[in-house]
């Protein structure tokens, strides 16, 4: 190769594997990326997205999107300080047979985070939805299934340790009226509702540095479900169990009213001394004829993840609020909710929709 094309090479491998920002919550110091969330919010705060990939992805007619669409990785470096892997850490991905592991998706992942100065949310680890065929329908002993986890949980948290900020170690493990999912949830049908303590001490012997969450959708607000949280963490702390924080998902609809009261929900589990996060935010709309957001729905999103993002930096303990994808075009709510969409924060070609314009303004004025 001629020496002049050997420097261009060079120089553009390196341009497209350095990192792109210079510490976790901090911009990037090359120019260009000063107008970014990452760059606008204060520090120690976590602005992240999930990864998209897996779940509802392999059924669009799109390939890959965080292995191939390389705008799409570019934002995602950029914008964020903080990545949730969508679907790639879930059961069905991560182990897919019983005696198989299938790292290669969330190794990429951590891999991406490290070189962009990012951290990463674990997804997620016992849970009803997404679990492998031979799980759900195998025939184990109670002690087959306890051990089955219990490994899991070892190598999956073991092989990260150290690099991943806050585990969703238990998700969605009540329903919306405060009840333990005693039929639908695997774990703990088979095992009882001790598994979850277990499934949190293992985890913390996995990965003592990782921060523990109960993470959950339709908590924002104090109701039965949030209720039947406070009630459960306080008694597993009082046990000694190493719970360290809760967060809720915010996957919130104009359709609905917001949850005025979501800062005093999470500043009562901080008074439990918890963490806490907001960790899927997305905002659905019905869309009119057509697909595309009026300027009032637009003005009304944006106000929507405003008042969700004012309501975690009220919170001292809230430093981590993660959008659950930044890109209508990858968004799982079309594919959920028929006549909905638009719940993200940019358009198809990445440009901004006033929602984001409203995030980085409120992050800047935090700064
Ligand atoms: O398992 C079926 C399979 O049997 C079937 O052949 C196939 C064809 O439709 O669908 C498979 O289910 C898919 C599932 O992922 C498992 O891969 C669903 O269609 C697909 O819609 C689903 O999407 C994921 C969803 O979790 C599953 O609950 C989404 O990509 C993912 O964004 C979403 O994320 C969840 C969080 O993890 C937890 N909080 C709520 C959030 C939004 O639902």
């Amino acid at each position: 190769m001629k020496p002049a094309r050997l420097i261009m090479t060079l120089f553009t491998a390196v341009t497209l594997s350095v990192p792109l920002a210079s510490t976790a919550s901090a911009a990037p110091e090359t120019g260009g990326h000063h107008d970014t969330l990452r760059w606008a919010a204060p520090r120690g705060f976590h602005i992240g997205s999930a990864v998209a990939g897996g779940g509802h992805h392999e059924t669009q007619p799109y390939p890959d999107p965080f292995t191939s669409d390389r705008p799409y990785r570019q934002v995602l470096g950029a914008e964020f300080s903080s990545v949730s892997p969508e679907n790639q850490m879930k059961w069905e991905y991560i182990h897919p047979e019983r005696d198989r592991y299938n790292f290669g998706m969330a190794d990429a992942i951590v891999r991406f985070a490290k070189q962009n100065r990012q951290v990463v949310r674990g997804h997620t680890l016992l849970w009803h939805s997404q679990n492998p065929e031979w799980l759900e329908k195998g025939e184990f002993t109670k002690d087959e299934l306890r051990a089955i986890l219990r490994e899991h949980i070892r190598t999956v948290v073991g092989r990260y340790a150290g690099r991943i900020q806050q585990w969703d170690v238990a998700n969605e493990i009540f329903t919306d009226s405060g009840a333990l999912r005693t039929t639908d949830n695997v774990w703990i049908r088979e095992l009882g509702p001790g598994i979850i303590a277990d499934a949190f001490r293992w985890a913390h012997q996995a990965d003592p540095r990782a921060k523990l969450f109960f993470n959950d959708y339709n908590v924002e607000s104090v109701n039965a479900k949030s209720d039947a949280y406070y009630a459960l963490i306080k008694d597993l702390r009082a046990a000694g169990v190493p719970v360290h924080g809760f967060s809720v998902q915010g996957h919130l609809s104009l359709d609905y009213g917001f949850p005025g009261d979501l800062e005093s929900n999470l500043k009562r589990f901080a008074g439990l001394g918890l963490q806490t996060a907001i960790t899927e935010v997305d905002v659905r709309m019905t869309l009119q004829a057509g697909g595309v957001p009026t300027e009032a729905q637009l003005r009304q999103q944006a106000d929507y993840y405003q008042r969700m993002l004012t309501a975690c930096l009220n919170v001292s303990t809230c430093c981590s609020f993660t959008i659950w994808g930044f890109v209508d075009k990858y968004s799982w709510v079309p594919v959920f909710f028929q006549g909905q969409g638009a719940a993200t924060v940019m358009w198809n070609d990445f440009t901004h929709k006033p929602a984001y314009d409203a995030l980085r303004s409120t992050l800047a004025g935090r700064r």
